[in-house]
């Protein structure tokens, strides 16, 4: 089969938490995620790191005793020194686009600085110049889970409306000075993340004694909100390009069987774990459903009608998202596979991969035609891939059939929903190169074209090496062949 949408946008993705180590190199402040140590999956007890032990207390614990411990993502995958050899390897595969996040904390350390680290735009300035210089374009995050830890300590994180301006500061820099060569922007990485797990935003239920839990949650997705509405529009008025989008992570679900109570029950999760933030972000107004969960779970949002406009008047000019799986959902809770941060149901007709996750080309062809149906606005995959345990083999490679068979089904699908009608323009493979996983913090659990010679411990020489996948992908796109 062939692709045929000449013009669509094949690429990989990256996160500097997890890809860039060098982690408090040249002015650079730490993020919340660079402060977790690695523990072995038997004493987390099979849940996701960041589900289990990411408080605040545990963090600044782990840190003091930092004496044998491992903090996997200072390290990462070194990009930070290796940048030119893993843009040339880019460029070979022949991606189009390269979607990449910025460390604030590299720009401005604590966040309240009045100039920029210039340092770290220096940093940057070569990796996008260098990218533009081997014909790849550019998406950028601004805040990939990398809120700076000074701004959880001084200022509380995100429940404090002072961060929206910091943030919106850090935004301005960037535009100032990366404008003319960034072509696509995404203020947060699956902004809807804090509302499940504030602390990934630098946000932590103890810094906030007096405040419940789910008011603690949609108040610090509310700011986000604000601040990415605001980030948008100076970026439409700075930049006068219709480039800015979102990134929420899209948990798609079908019902478990056709009882109508179970059907009540799947919108119910439609609508809460979905819809809610597509409808915010896409329309600009919090939606009705939304306003009686409020009610229900007493949360009452610190706003006015300023904020609210913002909301309204800046919506995003394309809704990018991450797929991975699909689970399903029930009145009674189905048996649950895997996931990174929350678990999903299990599909019986689904099979898994060695984290639990559950592979579903046929869900992002649903998926794509769902939001292009419900929005109208245009799309495009910013993660999606495979998570697979690998060792290189004699001939220094990876015989990663598995994800070339991954790759393939959920190309056919994003064809197919392109026939179906979908404005889909470009999609981006997670951890193009190997990189430190955000849940569990492996190594291990890798899903580049492109192998990094590092183990769970960083033993090893963090080379690169190309897996089967590498030639396939290429291959691939230089015929459109599937
Ligand atoms: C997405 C995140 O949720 O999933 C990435 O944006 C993350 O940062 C990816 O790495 C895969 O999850 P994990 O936990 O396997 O690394």
């Amino acid at each position: 089969m062939k692709f045929t949408k000449k013009d669509f946008l094949w690429g990989g993705a990256t996160a500097a938490n997890q890809f860039e180590g060098e982690f408090n190199k040249d002015g650079k402040s730490w993020s919340v995620l660079e402060m977790m140590p690695y523990i072995k999956l038997e004493e987390r007890g099979g849940m996701p790191l960041s589900n289990s032990k990411l408080s605040k207390e545990y963090l600044e614990k782990s840190f003091e005793n930092k004496e044998g411990l491992h903090y996997p993502k200072r390290i990462a995958s070194d990009h930070y020194n290796r940048y030119k050899e893993d843009i040339d390897l880019l460029a070979e595969a022949k991606i189009d686009v390269y979607r990449m996040s910025i460390a604030w904390g590299r720009i401005y350390p604590n966040g309240d600085e009045s100039k920029p680290n210039e340092k770290g735009l220096e940093f940057y300035r070569n990796v996008l110049t260098y990218c533009k210089q081997k014909g790849i374009k550019l998406m950028v995050t601004l805040n990939h889970y990398d809120t700076p830890y000074t701004i959880a300590q001084k200022y509380g994180g995100w429940m404090n409306k002072e961060v929206i301006n910091m943030f919106v500061k850090y935004a301005k820099t960037l535009f100032t000075e990366f404008g003319d060569i960034v072509d696509y922007w995404l203020p947060f990485n699956e902004i809807n993340v804090c509302s499940i797990f504030p602390m990934m935003s630098a946000t932590f239920p103890e810094d906030h004694p007096n405040v419940s839990f789910d008011q603690l949650r949609f108040q610090t997705l509310h700011n986000q909100l604000v601040a990415q509405a605001k980030v948008v529009q100076l970026g439409h008025e700075m930049l006068k390009k219709k480039i800015f989008g979102c990134m929420i992570a899209n948990m798609t679900n079908y019902p478990m069987d056709c009882n109508p109570v179970n059907i009540i029950e799947w919108q119910k999760a439609e609508q809460t774990y979905r819809y809610f933030y597509f409808d915010i972000i896409a329309k600009g107004v919090y939606p009705t459903y939304a306003i009686k969960m409020f009610e229900k779970l007493n949360v009452k949002l610190d706003t006015n009608e300023e904020e609210m406009n913002i909301l309204k008047n800046n919506t995003v000019d394309f809704l990018s998202f991450s797929y991975y799986s699909s689970g399903i959902i029930g009145k009674k809770e189905a048996d649950q596979s895997g996931g990174n941060l929350i678990s999903m149901g299990k599909n019986p007709f689904l099979k898994e991969n060695e984290w639990g996750w559950q592979i579903d080309p046929q869900g992002l062809r649903y998926t794509l035609n769902d939001l292009w149906d419900r929005y109208n606005l245009p799309l495009f995959i910013s993660e999606n891939g495979i998570g697979w345990d690998e060792k290189l083999n004699d001939k220094k490679t990876v015989d990663d059939d598995y994800r070339i068979d991954y790759m393939k089904q959920h190309f056919m699908a994003i064809h197919d929903a392109i026939e179906d009608g979908v404005n889909v323009f470009g999609y981006t493979m997670w951890g193009v190169i190997d990189l430190v996983s955000t849940s569990s913090n492996e190594m291990s659990k890798r899903y580049g074209i492109i192998y990094v010679d590092y183990d769970d411990l960083h033993n090893g020489t963090g080379d690169r090496f190309k897996k089967k996948s590498f030639n396939w992908f290429k291959n691939f796109k230089e015929t459109l062949e599937l």
